[in-house]
């Protein structure tokens, strides 16, 4: 028995040693996982200065913080556990008790465990405050309550849930393929729907002179009317042929309006309205602004602020005559909650989304486009812009600035190239610069498709801070990054951060500066901001994600809860 007992004394502390040693080995593997996590981080779009990370300053924060305190923590324990495993070799004698030892050994054991627990948390994928916040709550999100744009959210692509009949209003339907953003919204948006077996009818203007498309979906229905002297649909005419057609076989379950298309007096007692604006006039008060920074002093005043700030007040005061506001950008969204005072579970932000099928990458498409429009092989930057060449899309800013570039430096004359796609009055100024624009004229989807893929860089100089410009969405499908003007509806739903893209402010000398900064950057750094600008462009603004969460937000006013359903709750596949 007296042999026994020191041989198993020394087999303990043996067996303790060998237990501190295990916790310093592995709280250095972790430590040294935390910092390659941080820095290698597979995600190269989610890093935490991304901007196609969704999430606030506040999360970064709180990751940074998180690594700092779970890292503290691997060093204290791994401290502690060198220092008693020095001071049990030096007295080489068992200072505590067994059971105290265990006691120890547990907590230190349970500090790196709950710290790496935490590392874990922190450092999972990059959430919204939003979705990090029902995650802690609960499983289900109520979408009518949902602050941040549905486009972040993602929707089955399953049959639909239930067949919905659905009205449209919209003031003119698209016939060519330049059509203005609203009518493109229109056009996308509900041919997916009808595509996906929705009943749609739709409330346009005839046209006197155009044949009328068709579409081989049986599911939709055009209904025509004679529009007024100002543009406007006919409104005792269209009512009525809504009511007909409501009571044809069943009542519509959403009516839909692009914008005014049905007119808040005919809207206001229907629960089923949804309403998309596509500019407001709270947001044209910064074009107004700008326009009266750059006129000349020969230009006359082009709009009085004082007639826009009454008509900002007139529409706060109608707004809420429609039940269900969709907000095409985060900015309007805002706005339409706290300037027009609308109640948060009527307004819902679902950004505009383009045809992903048709604006993708393919290098081969854009060295053809090259070929075929002369464009020389040594130039080593391609810059495209499109749209109307009209003023308030900012052409004589980026004339002015683009002139003054190519006088003043000679190798960047040498070395860039502008493509102009579109008509309008700055066509032929932009033609009048040289060799160095090359102005195609009106190209059609296909065509435009072919553009983007032959641009490095895709510039929108315009001066309309209202709505969201398809433009800018169609190049980011297309993988290329952007420069834009620092207007809200950009800043907060596109190019949120500057590894997408360039922003300056509506003055020449900020123009001239951003190009230079992108021509100094180059092709690779471009490149790389085109892979960012695309995978966010995938996440957000495809037409099958807009569609998807109208097709949501449809269900959701028409939900039916006495028969079961729950259309407005949203399970977050976070979990
Ligand atoms: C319709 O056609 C007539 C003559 O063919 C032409 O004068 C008129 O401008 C056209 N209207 C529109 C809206 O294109
Ligand atoms: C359509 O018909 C339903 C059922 O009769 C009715 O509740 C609804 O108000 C009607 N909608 C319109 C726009 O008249
Ligand atoms: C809406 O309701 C109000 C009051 O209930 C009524 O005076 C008005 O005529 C209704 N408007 C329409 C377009 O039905
Ligand atoms: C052109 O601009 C670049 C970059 O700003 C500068 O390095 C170069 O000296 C300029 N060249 C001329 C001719 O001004
Ligand atoms: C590109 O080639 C054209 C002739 O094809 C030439 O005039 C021009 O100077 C060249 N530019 C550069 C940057 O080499």
């Amino acid at each position: 028995m007296a042999n026994v007992m020191p041989h198993r004394k020394l087999s303990t502390t043996t067996i303790h040693i060998m237990a501190l040693d295990g916790i310093i080995h592995v709280n250095s593997l972790f430590t040294l996982g935390l910092f390659l996590g941080l820095t290698l981080y597979p995600d190269p779009a989610a890093t935490l200065v991304s901007g196609s990370c969704s999430a606030g300053l506040a999360i970064a924060e709180n990751l940074v913080s998180c690594h700092v305190y779970s890292f503290s923590s691997f060093l204290f324990s791994s401290l502690i556990a060198s220092a008693l495993k020095q001071a049990i070799k030096i007295a080489n004698v068992l200072i505590f008790s067994f059971r105290s030892f265990c006691c120890v050994f547990f907590v230190l054991s349970a500090f790196s465990f709950i710290s790496f627990l935490y590392w874990c948390h922190c450092s999972g994928p990059c959430y919204s405050q939003n979705q990090i916040m029902t995650q802690k709550q609960d499983k289900f999100i109520d979408l009518l309550w949902f602050p941040s744009a549905w486009n972040h959210l993602s929707f089955p692509s399953n049959p639909p849930l239930k067949l919905l009949k659905i009205a449209l209003f919209v003031k003119k339907w698209p016939h060519r393929s330049h059509a203005g953003g609203l009518e493109r919204h229109a056009l996308t948006l509900h041919l997916a729907l009808a595509k996906r077996g929705h009943e749609l009818h739709i409330f346009t203007a005839s046209c006197l002179n155009c044949s009328f498309p068709t579409y081989p979906i049986s599911s939709l229905y055009f209904h025509l009317s004679k529009p007024t002297a100002a543009g406007y649909l006919d409104q005792s005419i269209v009512w009525q042929q809504l009511q007909t057609q409501n009571s044809t076989g069943k009542p519509f379950d959403v009516i839909h309006t692009e914008s005014v298309g049905l007119r808040h007096t005919r809207a206001r007692n229907l629960t089923n309205v949804v309403v998309s604006w596509h500019g407001i006039a709270y947001e044209t008060i910064h074009s107004d602004i700008i326009q009266e920074l750059l006129r000349t002093p020969e230009e006359p005043q082009a709009y009085a602020l004082a007639e826009r700030a009454s008509k900002v007040i007139e529409e706060v005061k109608f707004f809420p005559k429609y039940a269900h506001h969709v907000a095409t950008s985060d900015h309007c969204g805002d706005v339409l909650k706290r300037i027009y005072m609308i109640p948060e579970e009527r307004v819902h932000v679902i950004l505009n989304g383009v045809d992903e099928e048709v604006f993708k990458p393919d290098v081969a498409v854009g060295k053809d486009f090259k070929k075929k429009f002369g464009i020389p092989e040594n130039r080593s930057l391609v810059l495209g812009m499109a749209g109307r060449l009209v003023k308030d899309k900012g052409h004589p800013l980026m004339f002015e600035a683009l002139k003054q570039l190519l006088a003043e430096n000679d190798t960047f004359r040498r070395s860039t190239v502008f493509l102009v796609a579109g008509d309008g009055p700055w066509g032929a100024r932009y033609r009048d610069l040289g060799t160095n624009v090359i102005v195609l004229g009106p190209l059609d989807q296909t065509r435009l498709a072919m553009f983007y893929n032959a641009i490095d860089i895709f510039v929108n100089p315009t001066l309309r801070a209202q709505g969201l410009d398809h433009t800018v969405l169609e190049a980011m499908l297309s993988g290329k990054p952007l420069m834009a003007t620092r207007l809200a509806s950009i800043v907060g739903s596109v190019i949120v951060g500057t590894d997408m893209g360039y922003l300056f402010s509506p003055q020449v000398e900020s123009v001239k500066k951003a190009l230079y900064g992108i021509w100094a950057d180059g092709r690779e750094v471009l490149e790389k901001k085109g892979l960012v600008a695309r995978k966010r462009g995938l996440n957000l603004f495809t037409a099958t994600k807009m569609a998807a969460a109208y097709e949501r937000l449809f269900l959701c006013i028409s939900n039916d809860e006495k028969n079961g359903e729950n259309n407005c709750k949203y399970q977050s596949p976070l979990i």
